[in-house]
């Protein structure tokens, strides 16, 4: 692919496209359930989509604001013939960028963790923990045992931390 064009916001022209791009990734999108909520998502949450120089839509992803401090990315899917060629990358920087500017302190995504064997779903761990997330915590219930849920964040915060310091116990 020649270079992509800037991230745009979704609009709802573009979501028989964007749901295209997931009806192409069976192996992370294939419950029925998921891609009505995906599809819901495209249709009332901010998004963006990153087009292909000829104009298609190569990635889009969705955003959820649970809390003034805390975003979230709801969906999010690159076109397999667009795979590492840094499109996620680029949402991704395009959503911290805007969560920062709105003041948002933590962005979290959550996606099926490791005690799953897909390993669909461990490239799309590597791909986020490139992206500076850390897994936060596993709540299988979220989804079901069958699905078990990782949540992974990352910080916004410019500096590590503003705490005062204090002197570090030991722990055994
Ligand atoms: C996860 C996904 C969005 C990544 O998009 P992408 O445009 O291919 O990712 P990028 O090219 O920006 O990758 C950035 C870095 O992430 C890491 N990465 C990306 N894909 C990876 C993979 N399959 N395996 C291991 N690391 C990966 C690499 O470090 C990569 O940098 P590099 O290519 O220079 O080595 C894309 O693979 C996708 O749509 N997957 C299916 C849907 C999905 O997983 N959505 C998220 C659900 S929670």
């Amino acid at each position: 692919m020649t270079t992509p064009r800037p991230p745009e916001p979704i609009h709802p022209d573009d979501i028989a496209a964007c749901l295209a791009i997931a009806a192409a990734l069976p192996e992370w999108f294939s419950n029925a359930d998921g891609l009505r909520q995906m599809e819901a998502s495209l249709r009332t949450d901010r998004g963006i989509v990153i087009r292909a120089a000829d104009g298609t839509i190569a990635g889009c992803a969705t955003l959820a604001q649970p809390f003034a401090t805390t975003w979230e990315i709801a969906w999010m899917a690159v076109a397999p013939a667009s795979h590492r060629q840094g499109i996620g990358r680029q949402m991704v920087e395009t959503i911290v960028a805007l969560a920062r500017e709105a003041g948002a302190q933590m962005l979290v995504v959550k996606t099926l963790s490791a005690s799953h064997p897909s390993p669909e779903y461990a490239a799309t761990r590597a791909f986020y923990v490139q992206m500076g997330f850390l897994p936060v915590a596993e709540v299988p219930e979220h989804w079901g045992p069958e699905n078990p849920c990782l949540i992974m964040a990352r910080s916004l915060s410019a500096t590590a931390s503003t705490a005062i310091p204090v002197p570090l116990p030991h722990l055994p």
